[in-house]
């Protein structure tokens, strides 16, 4: 199965307050995982989908952003000049990626609010949503999968994982009814941030969406919500009701691996595990790490 769609947005405008003071000046979304900042693995995913045309909302410290994906003259001429091309080519992986563009988010009034900020750039067609701090492990496809349901059902599609009982009061939670896909379920309901006793099942949205244009009319009229901030998942819960013939939502249970790098020890889990299953450093940080793990006490 393929599918048709062409533009992803990056919502990268977000405060990043749980990652202060490294976020003070700088976006956390541009946090290096190894050596490349989080964003990069992003847009690479969503380049990896077949979506070239990537639209990033972008707030203050806008700067690093733009700049990781233009060209930098000077570090090129340095590098050419001394003949550095494994370098030269690390700095231009990110330049050439894909088909960049950037819309600003003056406030950051919440994800509904920055996935709004998108609407002329995509029109009138289904496009894909990848948060800027998650990543999805590039061996574990997801989106790839999401854009096929969409196109096969005409519906709006998140992703869901299944998480500890203690932890669903972090994410959006989903009630959800099965499909006869044991991947896919059809999601009946929403809740931004449950506690645990309110929570309508452990499947949490997770940062990958993949939405109908219909959502644009909805959170124009979607009121502030938990925290104040304007919430997708308050758009999604209308959708999920299937009004105004928008398909309603289904969502792709993802059994992979996943890492928040906007949550401190999410972000350290990231670099480790990524880190030891690279050809270049993983032979020497795996053993130290097995080392190291050896004296340590777990509580
Ligand atoms: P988060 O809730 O994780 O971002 O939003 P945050 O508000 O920056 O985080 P903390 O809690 O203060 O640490 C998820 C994604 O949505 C973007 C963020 O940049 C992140 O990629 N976002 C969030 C926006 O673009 N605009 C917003 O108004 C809020």
């Amino acid at each position: 199965m393929t599918h048709r769609i062409t533009k992803a947005v990056i919502p990268a405008a977000g405060l990043g307050t749980r990652f202060l003071p490294a976020t003070k000046a700088m976006p956390k979304e541009m946090l290096p995982v190894v050596d490349k900042p989080a964003i990069q693995y992003v847009v690479e995913e969503a380049v990896d989908a077949g979506l070239t045309d990537v639209l990033m909302v972008t707030g203050r410290n806008k700067n690093a952003l733009e700049n990781h994906f233009d060209r930098v003259a000077e570090l090129e001429a340095t590098l050419e000049a001394k003949g550095d091309t494994a370098k030269l080519a690390k700095v231009n992986e990110s330049t050439d990626l894909a088909d960049m563009h950037y819309v600003r988010q003056g406030d950051p009034l919440g994800l509904g609010h920055a996935v709004l900020r998108a609407r002329m750039h995509v029109g009138n067609e289904p496009f894909a949503v990848l948060l800027g701090d998650d990543i999805i492990d590039a061996r574990d496809t997801l989106l790839t999968r999401m854009l096929e349901e969409q196109g096969a059902r005409n519906a709006s599609i998140v992703a869901l994982l299944e998480v500890d009982p203690d932890s669903i009061h972090l994410y959006g939670a989903a009630a959800v009814e099965a499909t006869d896909d044991p991947d896919v379920v059809r999601v009946t309901g929403l809740v931004e941030k449950p506690a645990k006793e309110v929570a309508p099942s452990n499947y949490a949205v997770i940062g990958r969406y993949v939405l109908k244009p219909e959502v644009f009319g909805i959170l124009e009229h979607t009121p502030p919500g938990k925290g104040g901030e304007i919430q997708l998942t308050d758009a999604l819960m209308t959708m999920a009701g299937d009004v105004e013939g928008t398909g309603g939502v289904y969502g792709v249970v993802f059994r992979g691996r996943r890492y928040d790098t906007g949550d401190k020890l999410d972000y350290i889990k990231a670099v480790i595990q990524l880190a030891a299953d690279r050809d270049d450093i993983g032979p020497d940080l795996r053993p130290w790490l097995v080392e190291y793990a050896a004296g340590l006490d777990t509580v």
